[in-house]
């Protein structure tokens, strides 16, 4: 059988491509859903990520966000080498130990409560959203239908997950899908006044990871749960690109004292191994009886055990404390070199207002040996591994200077 690349050959004939041959794209075999940058990475070390040419780069974008202990961190690869060679997967048709100590560590940093373990941050808002339709057509027999989001807030792609995330390029295409209302983020007044006991739920971020890193503004999340309260809805904080550290507390929303009803969990609880979670209160946790909802590969040993490598690593004292002063080098750095440009964020959560789409000084830090990403239409995001050392942040700034240096 030929390859894309290899039209006119035979494999007979045709030499071993090396590993990151590169494929135009018109060739490839991918699906084209992706923009991708032209670059092929082939290992990682701490912050450090080397290409298939061997040149090195700063990561400041940790696979979006993922990647909380870096690249190779001895205790996961230990971690993750240990459990492979005694036991990957068996399935929740049996106790799986990894998954009851995950879950207990989860609940001891967060709020009571009883979880629920899928693959990715989608699968967690999909596993959150059910519960709240069950909240609606069981508690409250059918009464409770609306569904309350921000715009600009993301909370994935599958079909529920896309019906609660507000940008219209993402949506329209799948249309029809489930019906919610958008409101603006941070405005308490519209979403006291769209409030009313037929609100089923309301979907929020603490800060809006993938709409231009905005930070829900003080009193605002406080002021979500005083009206899900009133109204008996529920209140979703969707923790997934927030959560474990991210923003110098463990999750994101203890900045502001709140408890949510139900949390949702993903990317850097992994550490790059691929796991989504839930956190449900027990008014929750017991709408799902068995059969209801699961998952093949939820929560399986090899995932767990490696959540549990990253909550140990993060727990260590000074952990959150170190995240949120090596955040503020970063962001006092980023306000240096972008005066008068606005620096949003928390901890290693952070983002700077540009005046134009993102992706040529993307570019131009790619050249400087900097990975950094966008955010929402105007915005830089930056969100380097949780361990990014006092040097390795000062070397970040003097790169993306030079970077928008390049861009005159
Ligand atoms: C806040 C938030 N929710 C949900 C998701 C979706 O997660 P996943 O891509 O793992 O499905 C993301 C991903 O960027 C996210 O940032």
């Amino acid at each position: 059988m030929a390859t894309g690349s290899m039209v006119g050959a035979t494999m007979a004939d045709t030499p071993a491509a090396p590993q990151t041959d590169a494929h135009p794209a018109a060739q490839s075999c991918l699906v084209q859903n992706y923009g991708r940058q032209d670059i092929r990475f082939v290992r990682g070390e701490g912050c450090w990520l080397t290409d298939d040419q061997g040149r090195r780069y700063l990561d400041a974008f940790a696979g979006v966000a993922v990647c909380a202990l870096g690249h190779a961190h001895p205790a996961l690869v230990e971690t993750i080498r240990r459990q492979v060679g005694v036991l990957v997967h068996t399935s929740n048709h049996y106790h799986i130990v990894e998954q009851e100590r995950l879950a207990a560590a989860i609940v001891a940093g967060a709020f009571p409560g009883r979880m629920l373990f899928c693959n990715s941050g989608t699968e967690a808002n999909e596993a959150a959203y059910k519960v709240v339709r069950l909240w609606g057509n069981q508690v409250h027999a059918g009464r409770k239908t609306r569904m309350l989001a921000f715009h600009n807030g993301f909370h994935g792609r599958t079909l529920g997950a896309l019906s609660i995330t507000a940008n219209p390029a993402y949506r329209e295409p799948f249309a029809p899908l489930p019906a919610a209302e958008f409101l603006p983020f941070g405005d308490l007044a519209a979403v006291r006044a769209a409030c009313a006991d037929d609100v089923a739920a309301i979907f929020v971020e603490p800060i809006q990871g993938e709409g231009g890193v905005n930070v829900a503004p003080s009193g605002f999340l406080t002021g979500l749960r005083e009206l899900c309260d009133r109204h008996a809805a529920l209140l979703v904080i969707d923790e997934i690109q927030t959560g474990v550290a991210r923003t110098g507390r463990m999750y994101a929303h203890q900045h502001d004292g709140v408890v949510p009803d139900i949390m949702t969990l993903a990317k850097g609880l992994g550490g790059g191994v691929p796991i989504g979670a839930v956190l449900y209160r027990e008014h929750c946790a017991a709408l799902l009886k068995p059969g209801m909802h699961g998952t093949t590969f939820g929560g399986n040993h090899l995932a767990c055990a490696a959540g549990l490598t990253v909550l140990e690593q993060v727990g260590k004292p000074g952990f959150l404390a170190r995240v949120a002063t090596a955040g503020e080098r970063l962001a006092a750095g980023l306000r240096r070199i972008f005066p008068g440009k606005q620096v949003r964020g928390r901890g290693l959560l952070l983002g700077v207002q540009l005046d134009q789409a993102p992706a040529a000084l993307v570019t131009a830090a790619r050249a400087e040996g900097l990975i950094v990403g966008p955010s929402g239409n105007n915005t830089l995001r930056i969100a380097p591994p949780l361990i990014i050392s006092d040097a390795e942040v000062d070397d970040l700034v003097a790169r993306l200077e030079r970077a928008r240096g390049r861009l005159g």
